[in-house]
């Protein structure tokens, strides 16, 4: 198998498929030490796409954001060189975590929990101007049921944006995206005015996200 193959196989094959969140935080526990380099690999461009569509709103540099499933910091890093001096970091895997720890002036605080339908976050309600999630959306990860807790710790105007495989693909890999539950479940919300889309996305498919395949980017404006 090419290297090409090997990194395909990983995502679609074992990263993607249908896990609990339990096992998939176990998997993200073997692969810490070693994921930076697999996102060159896979050419992961997920943190770079969602920094940049983040900068067409023109947000304050001081704006509260919380950086959902932040991982190893890719995005907290871009968002440092793109000035912004005020994020947190989530997630629920503490070894992925400790390599966010190690980065100088990135995030300001830690919060290692699992973002579940079910359980609140260990964060007060209406916290942050902005809640974004690299990678973290993608399927096995956080569920689509459980952004309604993200909602909870955005403020009112505040936005959540997020960038996760296209459609296509993550019918393929995951039942949770068949029958259209996915699209469904984000305007229930909408349906719950819990949040109203922003013009241009949902989704809006950008070229080359991953393993040269499309990536879908989304934002949603908390009521
Ligand atoms: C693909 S990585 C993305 C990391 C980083 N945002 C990036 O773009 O490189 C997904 C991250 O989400 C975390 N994660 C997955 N499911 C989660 C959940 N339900 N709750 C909290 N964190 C979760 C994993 O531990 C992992 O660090």
């Amino acid at each position: 198998m090419s290297d090409l193959e090997e990194a395909k196989n990983f995502v679609y094959n074992i990263l993607l498929t249908d896990k609990t969140t339990e096992n998939q935080i176990e998997l993200y526990d073997e692969i810490a030490d070693t994921y930076d380099q697999k996102c060159v690999e896979t050419l992961y461009y997920f943190p770079e796409i969602l920094s940049r569509e983040l900068e067409t709103f023109n947000l304050p540099r001081d704006s509260k954001i919380l950086d959902v499933g932040a991982g190893t910091g890719l995005l907290g890093k871009l968002l440092h060189a793109s000035k912004y001096t005020n994020v947190d970091a989530l997630d629920g895997c503490a070894t992925m975590l400790e390599h966010a720890r190690k980065l100088t002036g990135v995030y300001k605080n830690y919060t290692q929990a699992l973002v579940v339908a079910d359980k609140e976050l260990p964060i007060p309600a209406k916290t942050y101007d902005i809640a974004l999630m690299s990678g973290s959306a993608s399927p096995a990860h956080i569920d689509v049921t459980a952004y309604k807790q993200i909602i909870r710790v955005v403020k009112p105007g505040g936005i959540i944006g997020w960038i996760l495989e296209d459609a296509d693909t993550c019918v393929e890999v995951n039942s949770r995206f068949q029958d259209d539950f996915y699209m469904k479940t984000l305007q229930k919300f909408v349906d719950e005015k819990l949040w109203v889309a922003v013009d241009g996305y949902n989704p809006k498919t950008i070229a080359n996200a991953l393993l040269n395949r499309p990536g879908d980017v989304f934002f949603y404006k908390v009521l």
